[in-house]
């Protein structure tokens, strides 16, 4: 039978403690050295310099000090290694010292002291449980540093997931976006070939009608271009050199817009603008992505006729936050964000329908969430509403009444037109 195999002698591989032992007398210098030489690594100095230099060049675990040494003082020493290395244990060896000094000892974070000349077993025991200390203190130091790595890993996935959900919302807002103009282009080019189609000539009227249409068609187009546009920038944050329109001027178009929308048919609809035209602080296009989103929910909150209205006004005092209360019936959101300073644009969209029960008012925001079909509702619209408020430091009230309808009202940052 083979002979086993020779293995290590047991403990061969752990790693041995690291002891210092500084005292400036040879007599107990070499007697520690040979109490302690079996079970630890020893370095010796016989002076306060050269034991921080051993320190500095060397990882101790644990230094034996004499408190009374000649040039540089044990007490020194002792501030010195722990400013090298505050993981360094040290016991330190006493003759007469007043209380005091050993105080400031331990102040100076001396884990433990002995009287000279020491007793060996007290010794032992003294430079063992130092050694314990300083092994737990280093684990716990590597284990430290390594949660500490640990978390900014999650930390950076984190972010990174973050990004790329932002990401992956912003790719599916431009679709979503870009959906509404597309129905119009659609519808136009149905009807433009549908005149075209029954006539064998081409009549004056039928060429006005086609330039008309193909006006609009033309439009939506830019729409389309600038909302993409708009979103990349997203993606690439853009900085703070927000144009100002007028925003009667914007009324004008989300009117043409919402006349020609799939969801307006058999419903009434109103729109009051300003009476005096103000321009608002903020990207045109995102300002009736805004409003065309919450039309159309008006629109679509009930299949049966109803009334959507919307209504534009100047205030000229920042709102009073603190008359806003989050309740089952209405929530503010982005007060965090919002630049509450006068001028202010109101517009208000409202309809007449069943408005939103408590239950599912919480969860409107959130990206995804619908009540309706999925050919009717992807549920992007409020929370691109939301983030298109946000970026451009507006606020967001919506009020809703059971049975009688909601109300949802945006405040935009504003500037009177002659300083545009
Ligand atoms: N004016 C409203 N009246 C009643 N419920 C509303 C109203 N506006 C929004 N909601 C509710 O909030 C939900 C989320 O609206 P959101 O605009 O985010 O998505 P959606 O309209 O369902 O789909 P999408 O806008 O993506 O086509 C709606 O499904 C609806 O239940
Ligand atoms: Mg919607």
């Amino acid at each position: 039978m083979d002979a086993p195999a020779v293995s290590s002698a047991p403990g061969a591989s752990k790693h041995k403690g690291t002891l210092l032992i500084v005292d400036d007398e040879e007599g107990p210098r070499q007697s520690l050295r040979v109490i302690f030489k079996d079970d630890y690594q020893i370095f010796l100095a016989a002076d306060g310099p050269s034991a921080i230099e051993l320190a500095q060049n060397n990882q101790i675990d644990v230094a034996i000090l004499d408190i009374r040494m000649a040039g540089m003082s044990g007490l020194e020493v002792l501030e010195r290694l722990k400013y090298v290395d505050p993981g360094i244990e040290v016991v330190m060896m006493t003759a007469f010292e007043t209380t005091d000094t050993m105080r400031q000892a331990l102040r100076l974070r001396a884990c433990d002291y002995i009287n000279k000349p020491f007793d060996l077993a007290t010794m032992r025991t003294a430079v063992a449980s130092a050694m314990q200390r300083a092994t737990l203190e280093s684990e716990i130091h590597t284990n430290a540093e390594k949660l500490q790595e640990l978390l900014s890993e999650l930390q950076n996935q984190k972010i990174e997931e973050q990004m790329s959900q932002t990401r992956g919302e912003i790719y599916a807002s431009i679709i979503h976006d870009i959906n509404g103009p597309l129905t119009v282009i659609s519808g136009f080019i149905q009807l433009m070939n549908q005149r075209i189609g029954n006539s064998t000539r081409l009549e004056v009227e039928d060429l006005e009608f086609i330039k008309d249409r193909l006006k609009t068609i033309t439009r939506q187009v830019t729409n389309c271009i600038e909302i993409s546009r708009r979103y990349l920038g997203f993606l690439r944050r853009h900085g703070d050199d927000t144009p100002r329109v007028p925003f009667n001027q914007l009324l004008t178009d989300l009117n043409h817009l919402v006349r020609v929308h799939p969801s307006r048919p058999n419903h009434q609809f109103n729109v009051r603008p300003l009476v005096e035209d103000f321009a608002v602080r903020m990207n045109g296009t995102d300002v009736i992505q805004i409003l065309l989103n919450l039309t159309v929910n008006a629109f679509q909150c009930i299949p049966q006729p109803h009334t959507v209205e919307i209504e534009a006004g100047l205030l000229t005092e920042p709102l009073n936050l603190t008359a806003f209360k989050d309740s089952p019936q209405e929530r503010l959101l982005n007060v965090e964000n919002f630049r509450n300073t006068a001028p202010l644009l109101s517009v208000s969209v409202r309809d007449n329908g069943p408005g939103i029960p408590p239950e599912i008012l919480p969860k409107i925001f959130q990206p995804y969430f619908s009540t309706k079909s999925s050919k009717q509702g992807t549920g992007l619209g409020l929370n691109i509403v939301q983030r298109l408020v946000k970026e451009g430091r507006g606020a967001l009230h919506l009020r809703t009444v059971l049975g009688q309808g909601t109300t949802f009202t945006v405040y935009f940052p504003a500037v009177p037109l002659a300083s545009t």
